[in-house]
């Protein structure tokens, strides 16, 4: 449904034989295709002749508001006790007016809009949370771990040649083949495979000896198998980096849950795996996380490109930071100014810090979650949970006889099975109409849905979302006002902000009233980061002003 719904979901991948094959979607929002290792792959091949701006996504704002205030006060969300008092004493209101219902529905979402004092509060305490993670004292105990990513040089554009990259860290797990060409072109091979459940959750062993299958496989399939070619891993998890090319797992994110990785060097794991098959020969030059990419991918075209944000499964964001603001950054080149930190502010609030502006549902998500108590911000923002935690709304409401007189459904009841892509869906329907949100309910057996039942959902999902995107410009104003550059672009990629049709709206609005008078920002949306960012990285890497220089 999703691939008739939003245009912009619609993205056709040609084969290496020129051929149309097969709707491709590269992240949780759609991918409705099983995908597996040998048998079923989605081959995707783009030569891109890129001229900057075409399918650039850009918003130029300048901002005319106040810095935010450091220590405003708060206006506290009801606790939990009331909301459960709340919720004790609501009478079945099945036979209550239109007019009625919608106002239970608003208040009870009220719990989910931020007043501009929260959001203010909000920056405060994440420039905070970053600043611990920065300094050596407070590191080990801070929340976002701000870990060096050893990546100092942004791409000139001279890069060039042909490079193996992996991406690891959404639904879908893919293998690419990158060749980087003059002005800015760019030829791309790639194959996405999934990463099944039992895989998930197994042994680190099964997961890398799965990882380096795929890779043999691919580079058969393109012609490659006998070639050495120098290859760049995204490995979106959180990774405490000892080098370009070596970084132990600090914690599995997103559903991941692989035993035996935590604390090792993920880069010697997937070395090992290749070995043990022994058929391929690979030079891992670079291990990055996805905003990394998405930063690198960014920059190669637009120098202005100082951060790089991923709003999609996970949510987190790497900067530029000044080199003597990374205490824990051992810098092997004292020349280099500046390095780029790897934020992970998915754990921002892991202790409390958000508690102030969470929800019965946030505490819902995360007590029903593969990991309660970590990536608090995360369950607030991203893609794995917001279909959810508009679901628990709407169940809410259902059983106090709010919405659709009171009937739900088996669908409606099982966790998981609100997609996020039905939030991008349902604000995508032209006001006053209920096209996507009908056929939405309908997925999820509710077929008998007024319009007014359809408002009152549509107005669940825009609190949803427009909370998460909220969540998120504040803490991207706060990485612009602590760089404090006369101008940023970011650069952001993600399945939420590249299909909710808003959430740049909505970001845009917010970001400008949060930055310093006089910084101007855009947001540039990202050519595929985790794939090309792997092939800059690793080309920026062994580039030859960058080998000279060391
Ligand atoms: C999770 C991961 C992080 C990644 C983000 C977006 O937060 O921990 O490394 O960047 O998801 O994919």
């Amino acid at each position: 449904m999703d691939q008739e719904l939003s245009g912009t979901m619609r993205s056709i991948s040609i084969n290496s034989n020129g051929t149309t094959k097969q709707q491709q979607q590269l992240n949780g929002h759609s991918m409705k295709t099983a995908v597996s290792c040998g048998t079923d792959e989605i081959d995707n091949v783009r030569r891109v002749t890129a001229t900057i701006g075409g399918d650039v996504d850009v918003a130029k704002t300048t901002n005319a508001s106040k810095t935010p205030a450091s220590a405003a006060t708060t206006t506290p969300s009801p606790s939990l006790i009331q909301q459960q008092q709340l919720q004790q004493s609501l009478p079945s209101y099945a036979s209550a007016s239109v007019a009625e219902k919608k106002k239970m529905v608003h208040e009870l979402c009220q719990q989910l809009l931020l007043t501009d004092e929260q959001v203010h509060e909000l920056c405060y305490r994440i420039l905070h949370e970053v600043r611990r993670g920065l300094a050596k004292d407070t590191h080990p105990k801070a929340n976002v771990k701000c870990f060096v990513t050893y990546v100092q040089d942004l791409p000139n554009g001279n890069e060039r040649g042909k490079f193996l990259a992996l991406d690891l860290g959404g639904t879908n797990f893919r293998v690419l083949l990158i060749h980087l060409q003059e002005n800015h072109d760019f030829q791309m091979e790639s194959r996405i495979y999934a990463i099944p459940q039992h895989i998930m959750i197994g042994s680190g062993i099964q997961l890398f000896d799965h990882i380096a299958e795929c890779l043999s496989n691919f580079m058969a399939d393109h012609n490659v198998y006998a070639e050495r070619l120098p290859l760049g891993f995204t490995f979106s998890f959180p990774l405490r980096q000892l080098g370009l090319t070596k970084g132990l797992l600090e914690t599995w994110t997103k559903g991941f849950n692989c035993a035996g990785v935590v604390n090792e060097d993920v880069v010697q794991l997937l070395k090992d795996a290749i070995a043990r098959r022994g058929d391929v020969q690979i030079d891992v030059c670079a291990i990055l996380n996805d905003t990394t990419g998405t930063l690198m991918s960014c920059a190669w075209k637009n120098h202005s490109c100082k951060i790089g944000l991923i709003v999609g499964t996970g949510s987190n964001a790497c900067y530029v930071e000044r080199v003597e603001e990374a205490e824990l950054f051992d810098a092997p080149d004292n020349r280099k100014p500046h390095v780029l930190i790897n934020t992970e502010w998915g754990a921002f609030g892991d202790n409390g810090a958000l508690d102030f502006v969470r929800t019965e549902f946030d505490e819902d998500i995360d007590t029903h979650s593969i990991n309660p108590g970590k990536q608090t911000f995360e369950k607030m923002i991203s893609g794995m949970y917001m279909g959810e935690l508009v679901r628990l709304v709407i169940v809410k409401m259902t059983r106090a006889g709010v919405l659709f007189k009171g009937q739900d459904s088996d669908v409606l009841n099982t966790r998981g099975l609100f997609f996020t892509k039905y939030v991008s869906e349902i604000e995508a329907d032209e006001p006053g109409t209920f096209t996507n949100c009908r056929l939405v309910l309908e997925e999820l057996g509710l077929s008998n849905a007024t319009d007014d039942d359809c408002a009152n959902v549509r107005y669940i999902c825009e609190c949803v979302s427009k909370r998460a995107a909220h969540l998120v410009s504040a803490g991207i104003a706060t990485l612009i006002n602590k760089m404090d550059e006369p101008h940023v672009t970011v650069g952001v990629d993600g399945s939420v902000y590249r299909f909710h049709p808003k959430f740049h709206s909505l970001m845009v609005e917010k970001i400008t009233q949060l930055i310093k008078p006089g910084i101007t920002f855009d947001l540039m949306l990202s050519e595929d980061g985790s794939g090309r960012g792997a092939a800059l990285v690793a080309a920026v890497a062994c580039r030859e002003d960058v080998l000279n220089s060391k």
